[in-house]
């Protein structure tokens, strides 16, 4: 028994390493990998998820989470540890194979598929099949490959379906990395994204810094009416 849990404990870190190796980057830690990190991660997630989860006045257990761009699944894992349960996408095949690997280290209800956000994936949505959505540091890909308008329509769909949506933003004045061009694609007001919604709250929960530059990013908690 003791010998069968050693292998099957060797192969996992093994899995896990290899597909560290593979990727761009290793963009976030690996929630309760009870090993080395292989390969350091560029931003540290604890700092957002902790001010995002004071930020929801204890509507944390039993909620459902739809985490979309979520990497190695910190966001989505850190969540369903204290009692959500989480859907966790990305376009990376990849990120997903490692969310699934590390997974087993959180006891809960985590799952974690493969998917390019869209507006067709978002009108299929059943409204009220999710409490929160997270978009940290995505939306910037969607408006460099599709466009703001094309992303506005989305978060109409999206805002009308998911009823508080965490976002982080990336702004036009960070300078991206070497290979990267999403700036200049980018609107001079981050809301703008929110331009052709109605009746929506803002709230800036705080400012995050990443691995890009000196500037920070807002992360924004918004939510239909009044309902802070
Ligand atoms: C900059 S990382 C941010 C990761 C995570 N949300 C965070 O802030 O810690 C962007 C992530 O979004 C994913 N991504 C980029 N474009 C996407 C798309 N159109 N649909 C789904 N995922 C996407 C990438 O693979 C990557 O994991």
């Amino acid at each position: 028994m003791t010998d069968q849990a050693t292998d099957d404990d060797l192969a996992h870190r093994q899995r896990v390493d290899a597909l560290l190796r593979q990727g761009k980057n290793v963009y976030q830690p690996l929630y309760n990998y009870p090993y080395p990190q292989a390969f350091a991660a560029l931003r540290p997630c604890a700092d957002r998820c902790r001010a995002v989860e004071a930020s929801m006045g204890g509507a944390v257990a039993g909620r459902r989470l739809w985490d979309m761009g979520c990497s190695l699944g910190y966001n989505t894992l850190w969540f369903v540890d204290r009692g959500m349960t989480g859907t966790g996408i990305d376009i990376d095949p990849r990120n997903v194979a490692l969310c699934r690997e590390i997974s087993r280290w959180t006891p809960g209800e985590a799952r974690f598929k493969q998917g390019e956000l869209s507006r067709e994936m978002v009108e299929a949505m059943k409204p009220g099949s999710h409490d929160y959505g997270f978009l940290f540091s995505m939306l910037h890909h969607v408006i460099e490959t599709r466009g703001l308008a094309y992303v506005q329509a989305m978060m109409q769909a999206l805002t009308a379906r998911i009823p508080v949506l965490y976002v982080e933003l990336a702004l036009r004045s960070e300078v991206p990395p070497p290979g990267y061009d999403w700036a200049r694609h980018l609107p001079e007001d981050e809301l703008a994204i929110f331009a052709t919604c109605e009746g929506l709250s803002f709230q800036l929960i705080g400012r995050f810094p990443t691995h890009v530059g000196p500037v920070t990013r807002p992360i924004y908690r918004v939510s239909r009416g009044r309902e802070n």
